[in-house]
């Protein structure tokens, strides 16, 4: 069978998603059953020919390679930026590890069954709900998933929410969110009325749609691995913690989730009760079914002081770089990257 690999993306998560398709790319390899193209979709938003792509791959600097393609690109035809889908003649399945904007959001999985092809992952519609933390939260909520308390506010219906509303509301410390946006862009810790205005305006720069949501006091983050369609698989929990920074504010934002995580504590399987287990693993469950997933998720969690889990995210494309849970959390669970991706390739075709 011949896989098409796609990574890369115009978000902010470009330079990790390159990082989890290497690694996607040498477990699929590994199975030793596949054929893989790559495309590389550049910041700019075109999709670059297979040889390009597999360069760029293992590829620190990849501005001359996108500029050498640029040249060769009819801008007048309408089809300009996925034209070079073509380059690899047919293949049988898309296997897409683009995160965040137009990957994570449900906009590629849109052009993969205009193209009638399958794919990789969760549907369209799993992809578009999870990645939109608002739509997220409703659901979870009218399923009796237990989630954090929030307040939804667009630039008009903020104006009622004054700080000292807020906190009589959600407590001392929130999370104020834009509501479509991946790896920690657009959300500020705010513990002040002068840091709430400015991490409004902040998340508003992203969304229109604003979540804010109470802090879980003493929080342990947990995250858990969901694979499969109509009988999903959950993998160990894993669990870090990072140090407070001083000021109760340790928290695992895109520069410890992917820049420099060395003060990070990473513990697989997390340290909990066989309740606590039960419990998370079936939250994952039940969300995962709830908002439509089918291939693969992340399921983050918070555990309050008292050992209570909540529902933090779902991630519909979790990363696989080697700083990544999602990727290590198989191996204990007894499934190594290649059966994984193995597993993740039929299931597509299901
Ligand atoms: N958005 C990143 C890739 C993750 O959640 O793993
Ligand atoms: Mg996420």
């Amino acid at each position: 069978k011949r896989v098409a690999l796609i990574f890369g993306g115009n978000s902010s998560e470009h330079d990790v998603s390159k990082r989890s398709a290497q690694n996607f790319y040498d477990a699929i390899e590994k199975t030793g059953k596949y054929e893989i193209f790559v495309f590389a979709i550049a910041q700019n938003g075109f999709f670059l020919d297979t040889e390009s792509s597999k360069k760029i791959l293992s590829l620190e600097d990849e501005q001359p390679i996108v500029d050498a393609f640029m040249k060769t690109v009819n801008k007048q035809d309408p089809l300009a930026a996925i034209n070079a889908l073509k380059s690899a003649g047919d293949f049988d399945i898309f296997f897409p590890v683009v995160h965040g904007n137009l990957g994570e959001d449900g906009t590629l999985q849109g052009l993969f069954r205009l193209l009638n092809k399958p794919y990789v992952g969760a549907p369209l519609r799993g992809h578009a709900v999870s990645f939109d933390k608002v739509l997220t939260k409703e659901l979870l909520t009218v399923n009796n998933i237990r989630n954090t308390k929030y307040v939804v506010v667009n630039p008009e219906t903020a104006k009622e929410w004054s700080w000292d509303k807020i906190t009589s509301k959600l407590g001392n410390v929130v999370f104020v969110k834009a509501a479509n946006q991946g790896s920690s862009v657009g959300i500020s810790r705010v513990k002040n009325a002068e840091e709430y205005t400015i991490a409004l305006a902040d998340s508003f720069q992203y969304d229109y749609k604003v979540l804010i949501e109470e802090a879980v006091n003493g929080a342990r983050e947990l995250e858990v691995g969901v694979i499969g369609n109509d009988q999903p698989l959950v993998s160990e929990i894993g669990a870090h913690t990072v140090p407070d920074q001083g000021d109760g504010d340790g928290w695992y934002d895109y520069n410890n989730k992917f820049v420099d995580n060395s003060a990070v504590h990473f513990e697989i399987p997390a340290k909990l009760s066989v309740a606590v287990t039960q419990e998370v693993k079936q939250m994952a469950l039940d969300a995962y079914k709830v908002l439509n997933l089918r291939g693969e998720a992340r399921m983050d969690f918070l555990l309050d002081e008292n050992g209570v889990p909540y529902l933090g995210e779902p991630n519909t494309l979790p990363g696989f770089t080697n700083m990544s849970l999602f990727k290590r959390l198989w191996d204990y669970s007894d499934i190594d990257n290649a059966k994984l991706v193995d597993m993740l390739i039929d299931f597509g075709f299901e």
